[in-house]
């Protein structure tokens, strides 16, 4: 993907483009400006900068696909598609978004989904899978609006951050699925017409 500039629900511009190693420093900023409650559902630790930074290196090696969103210099949303080049699952692609929250409810979340969804369908993927725990109710909302299903629930899966344990939620969704959703979405939207 080629660096894009695309309008939010209000009109704000926003810079979405991949990740690189020089965007470590901004985009600690932005984990550590993330409230507790929002990363204690992320599955590492990302205050840590070495965690961070490996997985910007796992990034630039492929299978792992990673956006971010930028308001000027500022970070303000991270996104990836990870694929897990195991022969049994290389139709699948997972889907990971965090939007810091003065940005969300302005449609970022789904533009980064949207052009997680076009790398998708680059990679000949043709189910995308999200995972989240039970209180991440934000995240099941937009999934399924973007036309994903719950097809799993795995109780007290997981833990937390905190230490807590979790259930786990897996949804599903089909690449063409997706599309008549996100197609769906824009064409209806005065967002789309102001775009
Ligand atoms: C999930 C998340 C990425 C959504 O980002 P966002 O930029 O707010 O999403 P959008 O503005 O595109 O919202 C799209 C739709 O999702 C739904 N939605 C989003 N946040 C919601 C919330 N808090 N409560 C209810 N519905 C919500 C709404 O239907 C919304 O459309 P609307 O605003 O027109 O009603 C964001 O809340 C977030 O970062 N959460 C924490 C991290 C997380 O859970 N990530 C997902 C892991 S896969």
């Amino acid at each position: 993907m080629t660096a894009k500039t695309v309008s939010l629900k209000d009109g704000k511009k926003i810079l979405i483009r991949p990740l690189t190693l020089r965007d470590l420093d901004k985009l600690m900023e932005f984990y550590r400006a993330l409230p507790s409650e929002d990363r204690r559902y992320l599955r590492v630790d990302v205050t840590n900068r070495e965690v961070v930074s490996q997985r910007i290196r796992l990034a630039e090696k492929g299978n792992v696909y990673r956006l971010v969103a930028l308001d000027k210099d500022k970070i303000v949303a991270d996104g990836g598609l990870e694929l897990s080049g195991e022969e049994w699952h290389k139709h699948q692609g997972e889907l990971r978004v965090i939007v810091a929250r003065p940005y969300r409810r302005r449609g970022l979340g789904t533009v980064i989904m949207r052009e997680l969804y076009f790398l998708a369908a680059e990679k000949n993927i043709e189910r995308l899978v999200a995972m989240m725990m039970r209180p991440q109710k934000a995240a099941q909302t937009i999934c399924r609006r973007l036309g994903f299903r719950e097809e799993a629930l795995l109780p007290d899966y997981v833990k937390d951050l905190s230490g807590k344990t979790q259930d786990l939620i897996i949804m599903f969704c089909d690449l063409k699925d997706m599309w008549k959703e996100l197609d769906h979405l824009y064409s209806d939207s005065d967002w789309q017409r102001c775009r």
